[in-house]
This record gives structure tokens, C-alpha cells and sequence, in this order.
């Protein structure tokens, strides 16, 4: 059945590629990104622009939505700033808790109301923010939003339960976008094929879940 997608930062990358998908299903997607997506507008989907570190930008987006109207949010927006414990970068490592973690809790904050029973949040982590998954170091701005973004995530798995809402943490693979200088292990094409796949299976509301697009369950 044709659903409704919300997705952030749907101009590029793994964002792109999911709404082109999504659209080639004949669902209707959403994009809220900073920039316009020329080539998703042209097959029919409805841009609104969105920084989501901008809460003026997020209040225009829900306001922008009818009640029930999105399915599926797909909290996707996101920034790596590489930094080592020799190369810290205080500035750059809030940039990234600012659009990696508090940018997802604001869009789902602020489009919440507009969800009903049976929507689903999944919001686009990494396993870069799984502690116990952590065996390289580094990377202190990216790991720890992406690791905030996670307990934010079970928070709202905790509080939207009651209203049916279910909230899914995917990893996207190591993907060759923009964001890896093209370097990675799939495409866009193939994260975004197996993230939908995840999302398709759906969420019961209650505890979020962390998955890997190929289906495996993460440790948090
Ligand atoms: N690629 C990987 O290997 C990998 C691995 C694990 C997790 N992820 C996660 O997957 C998601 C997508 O990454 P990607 O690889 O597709 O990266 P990408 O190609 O660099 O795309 C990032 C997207 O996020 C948008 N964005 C950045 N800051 C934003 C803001 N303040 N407001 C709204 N949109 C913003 C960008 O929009 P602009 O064009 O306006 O900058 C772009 O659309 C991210 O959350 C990333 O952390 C990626």
C-alpha cells in the first residue's frame, strides 16, 4: 500500500537514493533538506526546506504536515567531522551533536503530535555510536552523537510507545557517499535497498531496536 516518507536531508547520499526508491514504489516522499532536490521534485515529491538544526526551519515542517499524514519519518540528516585524540576539534564536535543528535530529537519532537498509531520513526545511526562496538577509537565528535542520537532514540521508543508510535535505529552499512569521499563497502543504491528492506519489516512500538541494513541486530 502507497505510504507517506518523510525524509531528511534527502538531496544526497543515502538520503537520495531512498527517496528515489521510495518514489519508483509509488510511495510519496517528503524531503526536507537545506538544499532543493531538483531531480526528486521532478518525479513528484514535495520539498520543504529544512536545516534541522533550525528550529524555526522544524516548526515550518510540522507545520507543513497534516495529521496522520506521514508513515514513515526517516531521520537521516547527518555530518562526520573526523577528528583523533591528537586532532580534537571542540567547535566541530558540537557542529555534529547539533545536527547528528539534538537535529533528529527536534524534527521528532516537533512532528510527533502530527504522528498516529502505527507511524514509525527510524532514525539513521551508526555503529560508529555503539560503545561496545568500539574497537579503533577515534573519531570523538562523530562516535559520541551518533552514540547520543542512540539514547535519544530509546527515549522516544519509550515515550511515543503509548501512542503506538514504533522508533527504529538503522546503520547504513559503510557507505560510499559524499561523507566517506566516496570510500565504502556499497553503494547508495545497496544501503538504501536494505534500509528500507529493515524499515518494511516495521517496528512494534516499544524499545527501539538497532539494526544494520543487511538485517543484523547491533549492539548499543
Ligand atoms: N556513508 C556512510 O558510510 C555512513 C555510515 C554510517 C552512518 N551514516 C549516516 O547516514 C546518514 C546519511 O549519510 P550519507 O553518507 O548519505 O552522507 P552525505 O552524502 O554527506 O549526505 C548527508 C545529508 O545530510 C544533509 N545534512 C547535513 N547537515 C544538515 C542539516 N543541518 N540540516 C539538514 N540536512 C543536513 C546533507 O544536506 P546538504 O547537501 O545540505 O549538506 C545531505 O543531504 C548520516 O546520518 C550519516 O551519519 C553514513
Amino acid at each position: 500500500m502507497p505510504q507517506t516518507y518523510l525524509i531528511t536531508g534527502a538531496n544526497r547520499g543515502i538520503g537520495q537514493a531512498m527517496a528515489h526508491q521510495l518514489l519508483d514504489a509509488g510511495h510519496t516522499v517528503i524531503a526536507a533538506c537545506r538544499r532543493e532536490p531538483s531531480d526528486l521534485i521532478a518525479r513528484g515529491a514535495t520539498f520543504v526546506p529544512c536545516d534541522v538544526t533550525k528550529q524555526q526551519d522544524v516548526d515550518a515542517l510540522a507545520d507543513a504536515l497534516q495529521p496522520g499524514e506521514v508513515d514513515v519519518a526517516i531521520l537521516n540528516a547527518g555530518i562526520l567531522r573526523a577528528d583523533s585524540l591528537q586532532s580534537l576539534d571542540f567547535d566541530a564536535m558540537r557542529e555534529q551533536f547539533e545536527v547528528n543528535a539534538l537535529g533528529p530529537l527536534r524534527v521528532a519532537a516537533a512532528i510527533a503530535p502530527k504522528l498516529e498509531e502505527g507511524a514509525l520513526i527510524a532514525l539513521t545511526s551508526s555503529r560508529m555510536g555503539s560503545i561496545e562496538d568500539n574497537t579503533s577509537g577515534g573519531y570523538y565528535g562523530y562516535r559520541t552523537s551518533k552514540t547520543a542520537l542512540n539514547s535519544i532514540a530509546m527515549s522516544l521508543s519509550r515515550d511515543l510507545a503509548e501512542d503506538g508510535i514504533g522508533v527504529l535505529v538503522l546503520h547504513p552499512g559503510f557507505v560510499q557517499t559524499d561523507m566517506t569521499g566516496g570510500r565504502g563497502e556499497v553503494d547508495a543504491t545497496t544501503s538504501a535497498r536494505g534500509m528500507l528492506a529493515r524499515i518494511e519489516e516495521g517496528q512494534r512500538p516499544g524499545p527501539a531496536r538497532f539494526r544494520h541494513a543487511n538485517g543484523r541486530e547491533l549492539p548499543w
